[in-house]
C-alpha cells in the first residue's frame, strides 16, 4: 500500500439534536432512494455500504476506512464485545468509537447470527441492547430470533412471533440509541408481510431485512427478490431498510432498485482471505487471472502474479482493500444511477451476468396478474426465458400488489431518450406506469363524424413525426375530424396527439425496432382498452416518400375520403382560414389529452377549461403556451418530455373544477378516480405563508392528501378549509406523505400570493 498517501479525513459533524435518527430522501429513481440518516456521528448518505469490523480480527483498519475511504459507518457486532472483558470492560470505559478507533457512525449486532451459527446465545434481549446503548453505538440492534430458510412455516411463524414479542422491551430498553428492528420471515410471503406490518409499528430506526444470509450463500436470488417484494411494501417507508449479510456487489443494483438504503460486508475479507475477488458479475479466484476484473486504486502498480508471491497476510489485506474498492465502486454506481433515473436499466443490465440474477429479475418483472401488465404486448414478444419465469412463479397472482407498489413509484414522463434494451424495455416500470396512466385515461373522439369508424396507423419510422406530417394533419382534422390518428411504438401505441410523450416517443434503438410490421391483431387488442377494437385500422409507413399522398391514397380505397381528395387522388386545397382553423383544433386536442392523461382531468373539464383558448405557438409549430378565453396563461406543453407545466391560473381554474371534498387526512381509500382531477394535499397553518410566496412543502407540515399520490404528479397545496394556496411537484407517494418527517415533500411551482377558495 506504499504507493498511498495517507490523509486524515476531518471527524463528522454530529447532526442536529431534533434530526437524530431522521431519515430523509433527498432523489428517487421509483422505489430507489438517496438518503441521509441523521446521527450524532454524521449524517450518512446512502444507499451505503457498512464494512463489517471483527474487533478481535481487523483486516482493514476502521480509521483506513475512514480516511481512506470515506466511509461513513460500520458494523461490529456488541455480543462479541459483551463477551471477552477486555473488550468490555474498554468499551464501557471509552465507548465503542475509541474502542474500534473510528469516528463515523457504528452499527452494532445484537448475536442473534451467532445463534444462527453456534446456538443458543446468553444474552438477555433488554441485557444486549442496554448493553449498546452504554457504550455508545448509534445503531444498536435487538435480538431477534433467526428464520432460516429450511424451517417449517410453524417454525418460521415461531421466530417472527418471538421477534414480534421481544420488540416492545428492546424499544424500551434502547432509550435515545437508535434501534435496528430486524424482519424475519424465512422464505414465507405472508410471514414476512406479517413481520414488516407488526415490527414497523414499533418505534424503530432502520428495518433489517434479517435470515437472508443462508438464501444469498446458495445463490437463491430469486427467493431473495421475493423477500424484498414481501416485506418492502409493508414497512414504514420513512426507515431505512438493511439487507443483513447482503455484501456482494452483484446483488447492489436489483435490491437499490427494490428500495433497499443498507448493506454490510464481512464478503470483502472473507473473500480475501480465500483469494477470491469481488465483482459486479460475480467472483473470480486469484490464481486464475492474469489481469485484474476492474483495474482499482489498490492494484495500480502491481499485478495478480505479484499478488499471489506476497506472503499471506499482506496478500489477504490487499484483496480485502480489492474487494472494498470493487464493492464501493459499484455503491457509487448505483447511487448516480438512482439520480439520473436510470437505476432498473442497471440492474436489469447486471442481470445478464449471472443466471441466478436473471432467474430473479425475470420473476420480479414478470407479472402476469398485475393491474398494470400489459398481457397482449408481451405476448407474443416475448422470449422463452420469461414464459418460463412466468410459468414457475409459483405464486401467480398474488403477488401483483408488490409489483404495483413499485410501479406507483414510478415518475413520467422523464426526459432524455428511453435506451433499448431488448425485451426488458417492456417490463421496466416507470414505462408500464406511463403506459398505465395513458390506458387508462385518454379517450378517443367520441363524435359519429367523418372518420370515426377508422383509425389511421403510423408506423415504420422513428420520431419527430410532427415536421413530416405538419402539412397533412390540418387537412385531416379539416376533412376527416372523427379519424383517430395513432403511431405505432416500440412500447404501444401513442395517439397522435399526444405525439411528443416520453417515454413513447424517445425510445433509442436500431431501425428495425421502428420497422416493424404492425401485428394486426395485436393492434386490435390494445385498441380494446380504448374502446376502439371495431376502428377499420388503415397502416400506413412513415418511412418514404410522399407521405401524405400516399395517407390519402390509403384513406381513399378505406372510403374515408369525403372531400380529401379528388375523384383521382389528388389533393383538394385547404383555404388559409380553413387550415388555421384546423390548426387550432389540433392545438387544442393535444393540450386536452395531456391534461386528460398528465393532470387526470375528465375530457369534459379539460374541454371546458380550453372553451374559447388561444395558443403561443414556435416558429416550428409546437405549441408553448396555452391561454384562456380571458387570455390567461394556463399551462405549457414541455419541449423535453412532452409532459404539461402548470401555471398559477391553470391551478385556479382545476381547483374549482374539483367535486370531491378536501381530503380531512391520510385515507388509503380515498383514492381519486381516473378523471377527478389532480390530487391534493392539506397542509397546516404554520406552511401557510411559505406556499403562499411558493415556496417548497417539507415533511411535518402535511396534515392529509388523496390517496394515489405517485412522485412527478403536478398536484394543489391547499390548506385545512380547502382553499388553494399553491401548486407543485409531489416527489412522495401518498403513503410517504404521510409517513416521512424531514425532507422536501412537494416542490412548489407557484404560490396564490393569498388564499383561493
Ligand atoms: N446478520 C445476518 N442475518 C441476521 C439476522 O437475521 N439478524 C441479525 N440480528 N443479524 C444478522
Amino acid at each position: 500500500m506504499g504507493a498511498w498517501s495517507e490523509q486524515r479525513r476531518d471527524d463528522p459533524q454530529p447532526c442536529r439534536d431534533s434530526d437524530k435518527g431522521r431519515f430523509e430522501v433527498i432523489s428517487r429513481d421509483g422505489r430507489a432512494r438517496i438518503g441521509r440518516l441523521h446521527t450524532t456521528h454524521g449524517i450518512l448518505e446512502t444507499p451505503a455500504l457498512l464494512p463489517v469490523i471483527n474487533p478481535n480480527i481487523r483486516t482493514i483498519e476502521p480509521r483506513v476506512l475512514w480516511d481512506r475511504y470515506g466511509i461513513g459507518a460500520l458494523i461490529t457486532n456488541s455480543y462479541i464485545i459483551w463477551k471477552h472483558e477486555e473488550l468490555k470492560n474498554a468499551a464501557l470505559n471509552d465507548g465503542v468509537h475509541a474502542l474500534i478507533d473510528y469516528p463515523g457512525v457504528i452499527m452494532t449486532d445484537s448475536g442473534t447470527f451467532q445463534s444462527y451459527i453456534y446456538g443458543d446465545v446468553e444474552v438477555g434481549v433488554e441485557e444486549i441492547v442496554s448493553f449498546q446503548t452504554s457504550i455508545g453505538v448509534d445503531i444498536a440492534t435487538m435480538l431477534d430470533v433467526f428464520s432460516r430458510p429450511d424451517m417449517t412455516e410453524e417454525e418460521v411463524d415461531h421466530c417472527v412471533e418471538e421477534t414480534v414479542r421481544r420488540a416492545q422491551a428492546s424499544v424500551d430498553a434502547s432509550g435515545e440509541t437508535m434501534l435496528n428492528g430486524p424482519i424475519q420471515g424465512g422464505v414465507f410471503k405472508s410471514l414476512r408481510t406479517k413481520s414488516a406490518q407488526q415490527m414497523g409499528a414499533f418505534d424503530f430506526s432502520v428495518h433489517p431485512i434479517g435470515g437472508i444470509v443462508p438464501i444469498m450463500e446458495r445463490q437463491r436470488y430469486k427467493d431473495y427478490a421475493k423477500v424484498m417484494m414481501a416485506t418492502l411494501p409493508h414497512l414504514p417507508p420513512h426507515r431505512p431498510v438493511h439487507m443483513f449479510g447482503c455484501g456482494h456487489p452483484m446483488l447492489f443494483p436489483m435490491s437499490v432498485a427494490l428500495g433497499a438504503d443498507l448493506f454490510d460486508s464481512a464478503a470483502y475479507a472473507l473473500f480475501a482471505r480465500d483469494g477470491r475477488l469481488l465483482t459486479p458479475w460475480g467472483t473470480q479466484r486469484l490464481e486464475t487471472l492474469t489481469e485484474w476484473p476492474e483495474r482499482m486504486p489498490c492494484v495500480a502498480f502491481t499485478t495478480p502474479a505479484e499478488v499471489r508471491k506476497l506472503d499471506s497476510d499482506a496478500r489477504c489485506e490487499l484483496l480485502a482493500h480489492y474487494n472494498l474498492e470493487v464493492t464501493l465502486a459499484e455503491i457509487d454506481r448505483c447511487k448516480q444511477a438512482v439520480r439520473d433515473g436510470t437505476i432498473w436499466r442497471l440492474a436489469e443490465r447486471r442481470s445478464h451476468q449471472h443466471p441466478a440474477l436473471r432467474e430473479a429479475f425475470l420473476w420480479i418483472s414478470t407479472n402476469p396478474h398485475s393491474a398494470t401488465f400489459d398481457a397482449q404486448f408481451v405476448k407474443d414478444m416475448v422470449f422463452d426465458d420469461r414464459a418460463a419465469a412466468r410459468d414457475q412463479a409459483p405464486n401467480v397472482g398474488q403477488w401483483e400488489d408488490a409489483w404495483d407498489w413499485l410501479v406507483d413509484a414510478q415518475e413520467y414522463p422523464r426526459k432524455g431518450g428511453e435506451p433499448w434494451g431488448g425485451e426488458d424495455t417492456l417490463m421496466r416500470p416507470h414505462i408500464l406506469a406511463a403506459k398505465g396512466a395513458l390506458q387508462r385515461r385518454w379517450m378517443p373522439r367520441r363524435s359519429q363524424t367523418v372518420g370515426s369508424d377508422s383509425l389511421l396507423l403510423m408506423h415504420g419510422s422513428s420520431g419527430p413525426w410532427r415536421d413530416r406530417l405538419s402539412d397533412l394533419m390540418p387537412r385531416l382534422e379539416h376533412h376527416c375530424p372523427g379519424l383517430e390518428v395513432m403511431i405505432q411504438t416500440p412500447v404501444g401505441l401513442l395517439p397522435y396527439s399526444l405525439e411528443d410523450l416520453s417515454p413513447f416517443a424517445h425510445i433509442d434503438g436500431p431501425d428495425w425496432l421502428w420497422k416493424r410490421r404492425p401485428n394486426l391483431a395485436e393492434i386490435r387488442e390494445e385498441l380494446s382498452l380504448y374502446g376502439m377494437e371495431h376502428r377499420n385500422i388503415i397502416p400506413v409507413d412513415l418511412a418514404g416518400e410522399g407521405i401524405q399522398s400516399r395517407v390519402l391514397a390509403a384513406l381513399q380505397s378505406a372510403g374515408v375520403v369525403a372531400g380529401v381528395t379528388n375523384e383521382d387522388a389528388s389533393e383538394v386545397p385547404l383555404t388559409k382560414e380553413r387550415r388555421d382553423e384546423a390548426k387550432m383544433r389540433i392545438y387544442r386536442r393535444h393540450v386536452r389529452d395531456k391534461m386528460v392523461v398528465l393532470f387526470n382531468c375528465s375530457v369534459p373539464d379539460a374541454d371546458a377549461l380550453l372553451e374559447g383558448c388561444s395558443f403561443v405557438v414556435n416558429r416550428v409549430g409546437r405549441v408553448k403556451n396555452a391561454l384562456s378565453s380571458q387570455g390567461h396563461h394556463i399551462a405549457s406543453p414541455r419541449l423535453k418530455d412532452g409532459g404539461l407545466s402548470l401555471t398559477d391560473n391553470g391551478a385556479l381554474a382545476l381547483h374549482q373544477h374539483r367535486k370531491q371534498q378536501c381530503p380531512s387526512g391520510f385515507n388509503d381509500q380515498q383514492r381519486l378516480l381516473d378523471g377527478e382531477g389532480l390530487a391534493w394535499v392539506v397542509v397546516d397553518e404554520d406552511a401557510e405563508p411559505f406556499v403562499l410566496q411558493g415556496r417548497n412543502v417539507f415533511h411535518g407540515f402535511i396534515l392529509g392528501c388523496d390517496a394515489g399520490i405517485s412522485p412527478g404528479d403536478t398536484c394543489l397545496i391547499v390548506n385545512a378549509k380547502g382553499a388553494l394556496l399553491g401548486h407543485g411537484i409531489s416527489t412522495r407517494t401518498s403513503n410517504e406523505l404521510q409517513s416521512f418527517q424531514k425532507g422536501v415533500a412537494i416542490k412548489t411551482r407557484g404560490g396564490m400570493k393569498s388564499p383561493s377558495q
